[in-house]
């Protein structure tokens, strides 16, 4: 098989599928990816997946070429794994890489051959995709076509893609149904659940399910602004609805919201294809999702320069810049997003993050960068916690007591635990908690 597109999802599911035991070549148009992937060198931080990738290059099962035309000789099933980002000065989700992937692969195929997008689409993409490549297909070559959503996330992409919690296939071909569900015999032989449906609703499981997961964050995030101003414990209040089986507790972490690759563009990319639709109204709540979720990062804006007073001059220990932990993903991140406006509010703002220091120094090189959780909070005025990586929910005050300017500490993710820190004599404040007064 092949894999178009060699990002997180596609490097991912071509080494998968290599542990599977399949045969798989690994394309993309970055020569440079190419390379590095060539010789086993992943150019992000995903856990497992570097061993997964060099165990199978070298036992050649995963090759990686630039050439599409070598692609379609060689593969019997090709996945198509580009990215669909949000379209500059736009909502909607930006389609040219997917269109260019499928237009060269199935001008390219001269056999069977069976194609499956796995790429967040719009609604209604597939049967468009499958017009196209009628279009451009060679009457040698017999294209089956499908679309097979994926749900992985970062930093579980190896757990997530080997052990899918459902597998779903839109198509309308039973020869294709068929071969993924041989493609896909290992989950299934653990009773996987394999949904079978078609194309409009295999695309819209997916940015269904980021819709409502972006939803629930929200939604305990408004309850924070609530208890911020009448008082209360966010935690506590998560804590106590998800027990409800109907609710569940997952994704109900107060704090700074969601970032990332994809919940923020595809709620945005859901909006604008609904509204092309015609549908006006339908999908609004998700703007309210997403001015939710923007507020937060505001709030800590906010609740820094209350602490503070004025910033300019004041040293700030920013822990975390990856969008979530155990990732070196930058994108749409809501610490390093909240590290630049504090910047830009004239303070010192200095970062440290396991992982994602180089990342976040690309993105914003005029903040200063830290190598180690001692030395960010060297003479720092505030800490400020936005990433929950493991490192900064073990960390105790009494680690930094000597080091810092002022004893202050934010908990942008309500993971600390607010009595141990005021117990050692600092601040504490944190999102969801009514602030104490000065
Ligand atoms: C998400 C979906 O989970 C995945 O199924 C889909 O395929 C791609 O998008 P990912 O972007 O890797 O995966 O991150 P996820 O773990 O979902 O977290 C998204 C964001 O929400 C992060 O910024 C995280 O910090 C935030 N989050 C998550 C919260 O703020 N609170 C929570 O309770 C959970």
């Amino acid at each position: 098989m092949t894999v178009i597109g060699t990002g997180y999802l596609g490097a991912t599911h071509a080494a998968c599928m290599a542990e599977l035991g399949f045969e798989v070549l690994g394309v993309d148009t970055n020569a440079q990816r190419i390379e590095e992937l060539s010789r086993g060198e992943l150019p992000f931080h995903e856990p497992d997946l570097p061993d997964l990738l060099r165990k199978h290059v070298a036992s050649g099962k995963l090759r990686f070429t630039t050439s599409i035309q070598e692609a379609a000789e060689f593969g019997d099933v090709h996945f198509i794994a580009v990215g669909t980002p949000q379209r500059a000065g736009e909502n909607a989700a930006d389609m040219q890489y997917v269109d260019a992937a499928i237009v060269s692969l199935a001008g390219a195929i001269r056999k069977d051959a069976l194609i499956v997008g796995k790429s967040t689409v719009p609604v209604g993409s597939s049967r468009r995709l499958k017009g196209l490549i009628r279009e451009v297909s060679h009457p040698s070559a017999n294209i089956d076509f499908a679309w097979n959503p994926e749900f992985l996330r970062e930093g579980f992409a190896v757990q997530d893609t080997l052990r899918p919690d459902r597998l779903v296939v839109g198509t309308d071909s039973t020869s294709a149904d068929q071969k993924l569900r041989q493609v896909y015999a290992d989950a299934l032989s653990r009773k996987t659940p394999f949904i079978s449906t078609d194309f409009e609703t295999a695309e819209l499981v997916k940015v269904a399910a980021n819709a409502f997961l972006a939803t629930k964050i929200s939604f305990i995030n408004a309850f924070s602004e609530v208890v911020e101003v009448v008082g209360g414990d966010i935690r506590t209040l998560a804590d106590a609805i998800g027990h409800d089986a109907r609710i569940g507790r997952r994704f109900l972490n107060a704090g700074v919201g969601f970032g990332g690759g994809c919940l923020p563009k595809d709620i945005r990319a859901l909006q604008a294809r609904v509204s092309e639709l015609g549908l006006d109204h339908t999908m609004q709540f998700l703007n309210e999702v997403d001015e939710i979720n923007l507020r937060r990062r505001e709030r800590v804006v906010h609740l820094v320069t209350e602490e503070l007073g004025v910033l300019s001059g004041k040293s700030i220990a920013i822990l975390g810049s990856a969008f979530k932990p155990n990732s070196d993903d930058v994108r749409d991140s809501p610490a390093l997003d909240i590290a630049a406006k504090l910047f830009n509010s004239g303070a010192d703002v200095r970062i440290y993050d396991p992982k994602a220091n180089k990342n976040a120094a690309i993105r914003f090189p005029r903040l200063t960068y830290c190598d180690s959780l001692q030395e960010v909070m060297e003479d720092a005025d505030i800490g400020v916690l936005l990433t929950e990586w493991d490192e900064f929910r073990m960390m105790k005050p009494t680690d930094f007591n000597l080091k810092v300017r002022q004893k202050n500490i934010v908990d942008g993710r309500n993971v600390l635990n607010p009595q141990e820190w005021r117990d050692a004599g600092w601040r504490f404040s944190a999102l969801g908690h009514r602030p104490e007064t000065l």
